[in-house]
């Protein structure tokens, strides 16, 4: 029996020293010490003993009950503490690492370019004016003094939800719907952006894009007026060295028609690849609200008077950015948009 626990203590303390985990230890406890482990069941079986034998025996048991005890409870302070070192060391926080960057959004050069359009002219007195994308074509054409067989409906080539519901081709169609809510009252003061959609797609032309159209009716309003305000948006939008030129054009809802050129923003008017070498820039149509619009909507065309323009934002954009294809502020590349 004395062998017999010399070799259980050899046993468990080499088991209790390789041990690297306190579920292994607790394993070893269970195993040796516990109420069925095998150094208590030495210790029942004492009284198959003979007499004389008992007091050695036991006091071997309880020697080696009480080492490996010690031993358990100095290898699970051991373990315990390197535990503890092992989770500090995973949490350590070293802050002479570099931090990691957030990354701020910005907004996109359309939105930018939008907003900017929008704070000229609320600087001018103009409101902000919005209308549906789906359009009617009473709308979109009709009301504007294009008729179901006007010629002028094939320069707006749309997309067509059934005979009377189409994709807006332009924001013209919110100069009605303003006019028709506002009429008989002046004065009218409104510029209007928003989406539109052509049958249109090549580098200066996407099936969807953006415009700014403007508005105003009142007693005695000018061609005189519409220039001056054309001028101060040109000079604030693009510097204040920018010139402009109107050239004789035609809507079917304006009488009469212009179409708006600034001096080229890369050369000042000198001539360039990018103007073509004529020195100016195309930025929009504009021109003095037919009378027959005006008339539709609800006006007196021999009492008031009004102007109204249209503008695309995505060429504004390009110019005013120095962008050669229309495409790109569509494609979502970070690489492009982040230099905004
Ligand atoms: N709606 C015209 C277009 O999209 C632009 C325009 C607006 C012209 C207002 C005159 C007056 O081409």
């Amino acid at each position: 029996m004395e062998a017999k626990l010399e070799r259980i203590a050899l046993e468990a303390r080499e088991a209790l020293l390789r041990a690297t985990s306190l579920e292994e230890l607790e394993e070893l406890r269970v195993r040796y010490l516990g109420k069925k482990g095998e150094l208590t069941q030495i210790l029942r079986g004492m009284g198959s003993l003979a007499p004389h034998e008992r007091p050695r025996v036991g006091q071997l048991a309880n020697k080696v009950r009480q080492d490996l005890e010690d031993l358990l409870k100095a290898r699970t302070e051991e373990l315990k503490s390197r535990l503890k070192e092992e989770m500090l060391e995973a949490e350590r926080i070293d802050i002479t690492l570099p931090g990691t960057a957030l990354l701020t959004g910005r907004k996109h050069p359309l939105t930018a370019v939008v907003e900017r359009i929008e704070e000229i002219f609320l600087g001018l007195g103009f409101a902000i004016a919005e209308g549906p994308e789906v359009e009617l074509d009473y709308y979109n054409f009709e009301a504007l003094n294009l008729p179901k067989d006007h010629p002028a409906r094939d320069m707006q080539d749309s997309f067509f939800f059934g005979p009377d519901v189409l994709l807006r081709t332009h924001t013209s169609p919110v100069q009605v719907r303003v006019m028709e809510r506002t009429a008989p009252e002046v004065p009218v003061k409104i510029i209007a952006p928003g989406k539109v959609y052509r049958r249109d797609d090549d580098a200066t032309h996407s099936p969807m894009f953006h415009q700014v159209e403007g508005l105003m009716v009142d007693r005695r309003v000018t061609f005189g007026d519409l220039k001056g305000v054309l001028e101060v948006f040109a000079r604030e939008m693009f510097g204040p060295q920018t010139r402009t030129r109107f050239r004789p054009s035609y809507f079917p809802f304006t009488e009469p028609s212009a179409e708006v050129d600034i001096s080229c923003v890369i050369c000042q008017g000198e001539g360039c690849r990018v103007c073509g070498m004529s020195g100016w820039l195309e930025i929009l149509g504009c021109g003095m609200v037919h009378p027959r619009v005006l008339e539709m909507s609800g006006y007196n065309s021999e009492e008031v008077t009004g102007f109204a323009f249209g503008m695309g934002v995505e060429r504004i954009a390009m110019l005013k950015y120095g962008i050669d294809d229309l495409r790109l502020f569509f494609e979502n590349d970070l690489r492009f948009l982040a230099q905004f």
